[in-house]
């Protein structure tokens, strides 16, 4: 337990903070933070804090968009789960009890040590926290293979809002069934997860193609939005666009990067069927099992050790705002173009990353698990700005020029509503209010993340939580007026 005076209370605040855009600010700081290694110590934290009223906020990785696991405008607590970490691999059953606290960088290397031909479906970044991103989704390269992380989840173990302790069997599937994507910080503190494995082939091939607006960027874009979500969904490839150059030489950069489940001599035969354009070649194309292509996503060369997949902290930490959108139909190239102006107005690191969907998202049923964005959405698109400079003035500004892109999309992305995705959170999309929030108040971010399945959401946490002492600026109230 650390109070403010203890030398290690800042450190450890800090540690895994991954968006320094608030450290400066005036926010409020947590009077305690607590690291258990014991769930009994989790269980004995949330009845104190009921008796105190006191608020908690949950950590497990600390990459929630918004710092919602570590900041908040009314007294807290933080519980790091940063001691909970174990990963305990069953190959037999091919399936996984895993720690929240855990990384997804620290789960892939379990497996892998385990197995050369098991893995799982989840997030790129391997600073990822497990408890943030199984309870809001989790999407990555195998997602048109298996589905989101949280659809290959088993089990879980959680401690409630009366600070008792629950598997699946005696939380009941309503409870199981909000905690596998209904966003994290609503429901409980989720301790621990049951994964299923999934299997790859024990030779999967990477590539990624570049190409700027001089070299036909445009036309491969609005290409790529008519066949992605229909390829065979051992096929993954996803689009990062960016900003880069200076001055006359600042141009749109795009980046066509892509896993497939199998070996180059059968893509490259599918590239040229399905996607000519792109004018794949075998030089472009690295084969590599499937924790080098962990690596090789996250940004290191495949060959580099493994270990590095250890690391709790992301690569590339700055000051970030994100957004997120889901894209039904083809933007046509008229959109294409006004996006790019967009992008090269700003002079700091943008980029939007689309991420294709189809194969197993369309069979998946859109009530299955909170996250309703299935068949359907062709990608979903996250923008992204960073910053390195401190001050409200230029977070401000960055933020602006995030919600102006944002504006200008809306006639090419999903609406009615206009949906998004939980685990890229987004304040802008609305908040509760300190004291009760309506159903209507909370629908409007609500049925953005979740659409018909808020309601559900609302009616769990009116039965596990009626009193909300799970609470954040977005998380599930609860409404006893919808029993
Ligand atoms: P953090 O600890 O901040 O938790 C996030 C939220 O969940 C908070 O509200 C927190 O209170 C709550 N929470 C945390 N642990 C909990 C627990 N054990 N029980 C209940 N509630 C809990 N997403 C994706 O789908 N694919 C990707 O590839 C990536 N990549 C990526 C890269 C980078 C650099 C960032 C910053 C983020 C991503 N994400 C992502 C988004 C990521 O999935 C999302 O931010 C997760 O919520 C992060 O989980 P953490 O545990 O790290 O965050």
């Amino acid at each position: 337990m650390y109070t403010k005076d203890s030398p290690l209370y800042q450190p450890l605040l800090e540690s895994s903070q991954q968006n320094p855009r608030w450290s400066n600010s005036t926010a409020l700081k947590p009077l305690l933070i607590i690291t258990p290694f014991h769930e009994s110590e989790i269980q004995a934290a949330v009845v104190c804090s009921q008796k105190n009223g006191l608020q908690v906020r949950i950590r497990s990785g600390g990459h929630d968009y918004e710092g919602l696991s570590y900041l908040s405008k009314t007294p807290f607590i933080i519980i790091d789960l940063i001691n909970l970490r174990s990963i305990d691999v069953n190959l037999e059953d091919e399936t996984a009890w895993v720690q929240s606290g855990a990384t997804l960088g620290e789960l892939y290397y379990a497996i892998a040590k385990e197995s050369e031909i098991h893995g799982f479906p989840a997030g790129i970044c391997p600073s990822v926290g497990l408890g943030g991103h199984l309870s809001g989704g989790g999407l990555g390269t195998l997602v048109r293979k298996f589905g989101l992380a949280a659809d290959n989840v088993l089990d879980a173990y959680l401690v409630d809002s009366n600070g008792k302790l629950l598997d699946r069997k005696s939380m009941g599937e309503d409870l199981f069934w909000a905690i596998r994507g209904g966003g994290g910080g609503s429901f409980g503190i989720v301790l621990s997860w049951k994964i299923k494995l999934v299997k790859i082939p024990p030779i999967v091939t990477g590539f990624t193609v570049t190409k700027t607006l001089s070299q036909g960027a445009t036309w491969l874009v609005y290409r790529w939005q008519s066949i992605v979500d229909q390829l065979p969904d051992d096929l993954f490839i996803r689009i990062i666009i960016q900003n880069v150059g200076n001055g006359d030489q600042k141009t749109i950069q795009t980046s066509f990067n892509s896993l497939f489940l199998g070996r180059m001599d059968e893509l490259i035969p599918l590239m040229n069927e399905r996607f000519p354009e792109l004018g794949l070649k075998a030089q472009d194309c690295i084969e590599m099992d499937w924790i080098q292509s962990v690596m090789y996503f996250a940004g290191y060369q495949k060959d580099q050790p493994i270990e590095l997949l250890l690391d709790r902290k992301t690569l590339y930490k700055s000051s970030f705002k994100g957004k997120s959108d889901f894209v039904k139909q083809p933007i046509p190239e008229s959109g294409l173009k006004g996006i790019w102006e967009r992008l090269l107005e700003e002079d700091q690191f943008v980029c939007m990353i689309m991420d294709p969907f189809g194969g197993k998202m369309n069979e998946i049923p859109d009530s299955e698990t909170p996250f309703p964005h299935r068949k359907g959405n062709m990608y979903n698109i996250q923008y992204l700005v960073k910053w390195n400079e401190d001050g409200t003035n230029v977070s401000n500004k960055h933020v602006r020029w995030i919600r102006m892109l944002y504006r200008y999309m809306r006639p090419y992305v999903s609406n009615s509503p206009r949906a998004a995705y939980i685990n890229y959170r987004d304040l802008d999309l609305g908040t509760n209010r300190l004291g009760k929030t309506s159903f209507e108040e909370a629908s409007v971010w609500g049925t953005k993340y979740f659409k018909g399945n808020f309601k559900r959401l609302v009616q769990v946490k009116n039965k596990v939580d009626p009193d909300n002492f799970f609470r954040n600026e977005q998380s599930i109230p609860p409404l006893l007026d919808l029993i």
